[in-house]
């Protein structure tokens, strides 16, 4: 009677997510460009705290991450006890429509939006509503007339994945400040360490009742294998998430990692400054060869082709060149290639694959 075992409403609606492909048969060494990795990987820091783990392994971790939080709390200048760590950003994001969205409840994002947040808000129950973007960029007017009385959550990454563009403080705070009285704000701060001097929004939390900023030790730091995110918020939301969180819910080694990487800012910084250089250097590239990308201030950028034809044309020709970079028609962008910025060697060869697929052309 297998027709009686049901899951929840709207978890069958879920379509599955699939990450950055990092194989392409046949092809033995592969650049993968496919999930906006840091191609510099950890601070060294952090992988010897990861080698030192090693001999605790029998002993469960601790379950409040008072000493991760309190060094993210002084490189942050942030208060420790507003902090959460979790399992990845993602998990963040699980644990704020888990707890503020079910049946009847609407979670907006964006047009082009980091697709989790269609997902997270489908397995709790609720109704995901996407705003259209203009010209690739959020847009604030749209997202306040999309509120509804049902309206509980309103996700902005910014930089924003996969287009790379952002808003601004002023455009930021003009949305906390509008949104109904019920609705969280949640601002997905992924890449702002890519952003020379922004706090991912911490400062707007500071100020503000309503609004949430998640990070994640994913990208800058080089740690997307081992899944660490963290959000800073206003107590009470802190208070709730904390009550949803399992309380092993990141190992030793993910604690004790996540908290020499974060004290390692020199390893930051040089990241910070590469990307930057070489996301330029791509991004000009490109358009000698006629394909343009918006201005990015992530770790990728997002090449616009002539149609999704020609898009899909070049991504084949990447891969018979041993290149993976990333279809992105799952985010209404067919037209696209989201191509994260890798090291040097890295760029000048999907930068030369692409020239050479323009050329034949
Ligand atoms: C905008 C955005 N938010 C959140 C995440 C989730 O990152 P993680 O769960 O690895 O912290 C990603 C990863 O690609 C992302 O692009």
């Amino acid at each position: 009677m297998s027709d009686m075992i049901r899951p929840q409403p709207g978890i069958l609606d879920i379509d599955l997510y699939v990450g950055g492909q990092s194989h392409v048969e046949g092809v033995a060494e592969v650049v993968k460009l496919s999930s906006n990795e840091n191609p510099f990987g950890p601070s060294t820091k952090a992988v010897e705290a990861f080698r030192r783990t090693a001999h605790t392994l029998h002993r469960y971790p601790n379950t409040d991450h008072a000493s991760l939080r309190r060094a993210i709390g002084e490189v942050h200048g942030l208060d420790p006890d507003r902090i959460i760590c979790g399992v990845g950003s993602d998990e963040l994001i699980t644990f704020l429509c888990q707890a503020y969205a079910g049946p009847g409840d609407e979670v907006l994002f964006t047009e082009h939006g980091f697709l989790m947040y269609r997902i997270s808000a489908l397995a709790a129950g609720a109704k995901p509503v996407e705003v259209a973007e203009c010209d690739r960029v959020a847009d604030v007017d749209a997202l306040l007339a999309g509120c509804t009385d049902r309206t509980r959550l309103v996700f902005i990454a910014n930089p924003n994945n996969p287009t790379g563009t952002m808003l601004g403080g002023n455009e930021i705070a003009r949305l906390a400040d509008g949104l109904p009285p019920q609705a969280i704000l949640v601002l997905d701060g992924a890449y702002a360490e890519y952003v020379e001097g922004f706090d991912g929004g911490a400062s707007l939390v500071g100020s503000r009742s309503n609004v949430f900023m998640t990070r994640t030790f994913s990208k800058i730091y080089g740690l997307g294998g081992l899944r660490i995110g963290w959000g800073y918020g206003p107590r009470h939301i802190i208070d709730v998430l904390n009550r949803v969180r399992g309380p092993f819910n990141l190992s030793t080694t993910q604690l004790e990692v996540a908290e020499a990487a974060v004290r390692d800012q020199d390893h930051v910084a040089k990241c910070r400054a590469e990307n930057a250089r070489l996301r330029v250097w791509l991004a000009e590239a490109l358009a000698e060869h006629g394909v343009s990308c918006d201005t990015s201030l992530a770790n990728f950028v997002l090449a616009r082709f002539h149609d999704a034809d020609e898009a899909s044309a070049c991504d084949d020709f990447l891969k018979s060149q041993g290149i993976i970079v990333r279809r992105v028609a799952g985010y209404k962008l067919p037209d696209c290639l989201r191509i994260t910025v890798g090291d040097e060697a890295s760029c000048r060869r999907v930068a030369h694959c692409i020239g050479q697929f323009k050329g034949a052309r």
